[in-house]
């Protein structure tokens, strides 16, 4: 009954041990989520100048807008990439979705069928592995280094591209890894994509969540010669993950870009519109750079719980971390074995029993080992301390 695309489909993040969560909160237990980057569910609040822009406008969004997103809002994200050096760019090669997942389902819809093959990073974020093995494609895995800073082995990347190879994946700044690429791995997996005809696919959603000492470089900034997708969206950069907001950006060859562009729009089209009222608040927020930039500054909230993460967990004996340059995340290296477990899953699932702490094990980023757990920097400094002292007290007791 249920098409065989869907069999190796899954999401740890909101898997078995999520459900197990749900049920001790259903029994009256306090568990602190770690699972996901949603920055409300920790007191995040959306900036006043969407609200503004949302409230003020809405009767404007309740007629189904134009499939590839309203004009206006496709100005302000084409000036957005403009600014940051992606070239030959036009606001009609911008598609506006319903966040970042919508992206990547119109995305691999258009250019991956059954037995095509798309690179993607390991660790990597569930969503594109998911998004290929739906649409019948196969998900190859490159390697990135936790001994070079988890940047990608770009060897590995070329060495693994065959004759049904379409596409690489980039996720920079990286989930699960809080990696950002250096300037030479992005021209180098450029330069391997113009050498064997290949689009690349670059989620950059936590662009704007960068600290000082990395700097983001947009795979489409290093030139026109290559078919580049850039995903984008407000979602984590704004605090808005609920109201669904994302778009791509393509650029590269003219041609090419003609023919991607038209078959996003049959697929644009299939799906109507993206929820309109969000797209009022697109321009509002490409222009409110400062209240991200607070959240990042030495007196902000990302910084000190991030701080405080790294600080709790150097203290933990066996645990190694590269802290993150970017993003929401870390995803630290424990021995499990050691520990007494099979699989990192199980090391997940008694952590949640013994300390009711929801953290995602790092098989559910298709980690090669079962050695690593991805940790959400979401929680306010002081509570983010007790929590990673909490996994360490369990891991010393063990
Ligand atoms: C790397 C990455 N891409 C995409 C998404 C999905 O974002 P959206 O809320 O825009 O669908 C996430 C969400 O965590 C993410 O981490």
């Amino acid at each position: 009954m249920i098409s065989s695309n869907l069999s190796n489909v899954r999401s740890d993040i909101r898997g078995e041990i999520y459900y197990k969560a749900l049920e001790l909160e259903k029994n009256g237990e306090k568990i602190l989520k770690l699972n996901t980057g949603n920055p409300a569910a920790f007191g995040f609040k959306m900036p006043q100048s969407i609200k503004n822009a949302i409230v003020d406008n809405f009767d404007k969004s309740l007629g189904y807008c134009d499939l590839k997103g309203m004009p206006a809002a496709r100005q302000a994200i084409y000036n957005y990439h403009l600014e940051n050096g992606i070239k030959a760019i036009s606001p009609d090669d911008v598609f506006i979705t319903n966040g970042v997942s919508e992206a990547a389902y119109m995305a691999i819809t258009a250019i991956c069928g059954p037995g095509d093959e798309v690179l993607v990073p390991t660790p990597c974020y569930s969503l594109w592995v998911n998004m290929i093995r739906m649409c019948g494609g196969e998900a190859v895995f490159y390697d990135c280094r936790e001994d070079n800073e988890w940047q990608p082995d770009v060897q590995c990347i070329e060495a693994s591209i065959t004759p049904k190879t379409k596409a690489i994946l980039l996720i920079n700044p990286n989930n699960p890894t809080g990696a950002v690429y250096t300037k030479e791995v992005v021209q180098s997996i450029y330069d391997i994509a113009r050498k064997h005809n290949l689009i690349i696919l670059s989620d950059e959603i936590y662009d704007r969540l960068v600290y000082p000492e990395a700097t983001h470089i947009p795979t489409g900034s290093l030139g026109d010669d290559v078919l580049v997708m850039t995903f984008n969206g407000l979602s984590k950069s704004h605090c808005v993950c609920g109201l669904r907001c994302g778009w791509i950006m393509v650029s590269g060859p003219a041609d090419k870009k003609q023919t991607l562009v038209t078959a996003l729009v049959t697929i644009a089209s299939v799906r109507l519109c993206s929820n309109a009222a969000m797209q009022l608040a697109i321009p509002a927020a490409l222009a409110d750079t400062e209240y991200t930039k607070e959240m990042l500054s030495p007196t902000g909230r990302l910084y000190l719980q991030r701080k405080v993460a790294i600080e709790e967990m150097n203290k933990i004996p066996g645990l190694e971390v590269m802290p993150n340059k970017a993003a929401l995340y870390m995803f630290p290296k424990i021995d499990t074995a050691a520990l007494g477990f099979k699989t990192d899953k199980e090391f997940a699932y008694d952590l949640l029993l013994k300390k009711k702490i929801l953290i995602v094990p790092g098989s559910g980023f298709y980690a090669k080992d079962q050695n690593h757990f991805r940790i959400v920097c979401l929680p306010a400094p002081e509570q983010m301390g007790e929590a990673i002292r909490a996994i360490g007290d369990y891991l010393q007791g063990k």
